[in-house]
C-alpha cells in the first residue's frame, strides 16, 4: 500500500508568549465571570482563535474608548506606554499579557535613549509591538523597516538598536554590517525572539525534505506569512492556509511527503484537523505521521546578547 508521510516541524503553532496570554485571558472568564472582559485588538492574529475567544465572552475593541470598565488584556504584542495609562485612567483592570520578550524589547530600547544613544529599531513601522516599543522611548527612536532606510537617517556617531522580536536574524546581521561601517559606536540589543529562529529554520528543513509544505496560520498573521515565504523560499510548492477548508485537493495529487508547520498564533486543534482531513480525503492511503526530529542546530545567540562594537 501506499504511504501518506506527513510531518509537522517541531516548533509548529503556540509559541510561550502567545499561549501566556491565552491562558491569561481564559483564566480572567474563569475568575471573574460577571465581570466584562476585553482584548485592545484581536489578543493574536488567528481569526479561529479570535471567535473561539469571543463565544466565551472575551470581546475584542479597537481603542479604549468603546469601554468604560471591566478587564482589559494586553496581548503579547504589547501596547504604547500611553494605552497603560489611559486604561488605568479609565479605572480599568489591566491584564498585561506583552510576551517577556517583547517587554526586554521596550525596556532596551528605553535603555538605549537614556544612555544617549540615536536608537534605532529595525521592524515594520505599523506592527503594534513595534508601536509600542516606540512608544517606550517616547516617540524619539527611528524605525528602520529595510536596509535602504539607513540612507534616509542622519546617523550620529552613538547608535543604538534593537530589533522586533520576529525579524529575521540574517536581514537583521546584514543592517548590523552596514552600520558598522558607518558609526563610531555601535550598541546592539538582539531582542529577536529565539522561538522565531527556531521555528524558521525547523520550516525551512523541513521545506526541504518534502514535496508539498503547508503553512497554517492567520492571514493578517505577520510571523505565518514570513514562514509561508521562507518554506516557498526553498523551491518547495508551499500553500499558507488558515483552516482546512482552506486546501484544494488537486494539490496533493501524486503527493507522497508533506510538511506542516504552524505560525506562533495557531492553536494545535487546528493543526490537527488539517492532518484529520488531509487523512480524510486520503483515505485509501496509509498515512504515516510524524514529528520533526533533525532541526538543524541553530546559529547559537550570542550567550550575551549585548554586544558593543566600537570603530575608531
Ligand atoms: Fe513572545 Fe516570541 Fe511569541 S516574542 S509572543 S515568544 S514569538
Amino acid at each position: 500500500m501506499k504511504v501518506l508521510e506527513i510531518t509537522t516541524a517541531e516548533e509548529a503553532g503556540f509559541c510561550f508568549g502567545v499561549k501566556r496570554a491565552i491562558d491569561m485571558a481564559m483564566e480572567a472568564v474563569q475568575d471573574e465571570s460577571d465581570i466584562k472582559v476585553y482584548t485592545l485588538g484581536p489578543i493574536i492574529h488567528n481569526p479561529q482563535v479570535v471567535e473561539k475567544l469571543e463565544e466565551l465572552g472575551i470581546r475584542s475593541v479597537e481603542d479604549l474608548s468603546e469601554i468604560d470598565s471591566g478587564v482589559i488584556i494586553i496581548r503579547s504584542h504589547g501596547v504604547e506606554p500611553k494605552t497603560i495609562e489611559q486604561a488605568e485612567n479609565k479605572g480599568l483592570t489591566i491584564l498585561d499579557a506583552t510576551c517577556p520578550y517583547v517587554k526586554k524589547a521596550q525596556k532596551n530600547a528605553q535603555l538605549l535613549m537614556e544612555e544617549g544613544y540615536q536608537t534605532l529599531i529595525y521592524g515594520d513601522q505599523d506592527h503594534p509591538e513595534v508601536k509600542g516599543i516606540l512608544g517606550a522611548t517616547d516617540y524619539k527612536a527611528l524605525i528602520v523597516e529595510d536596509k535602504n532606510d539607513l540612507d534616509e537617517i542622519d546617523l550620529q556617531s552613538k547608535v543604538g538598536i534593537v530589533a522586533q522580536t520576529t525579524k529575521s536574524p540574517a536581514s537583521f546581521k546584514e543592517l548590523i554590517g552596514l552600520l558598522l561601517n558607518r558609526v563610531k559606536e555601535l550598541k546592539i540589543y538582539n531582542t529577536i525572539c529565539n522561538t522565531t529562529q527556531v521555528r524558521q529554520s525547523g520550516a525551512e528543513n523541513l521545506a526541504d525534505d518534502v514535496e508539498i509544505m503547508f503553512v497554517i496560520g492567520g492571514f493578517n498573521s505577520a510571523n505565518t506569512n514570513r514562514l509561508a515565504e521562507i518554506c516557498s523560499n526553498t523551491g518547495t510548492p508551499t500553500y499558507h492556509i488558515e483552516t482546512a477548508e482552506d486546501i484544494e485537493w488537486s494539490w496533493l495529487e501524486n503527493i507522497n511527503k508533506i510538511g506542516i508547520t504552524a505560525g506562533a498564533s495557531t492553536p494545535d486543534w487546528l493543526i490537527k484537523e488539517v492532518i484529520q482531513a488531509m487523512s480524510e480525503e486520503k483515505k485509501d492511503l496509509e498515512i504515516e505521521e510524524k514529528e520533526q526530529e533533525e532541526i538543524e542546530e541553530l546559529e547559537k545567540k550570542e550567550e550575551n546578547d549585548e554586544v558593543i562594537e566600537t570603530k575608531e
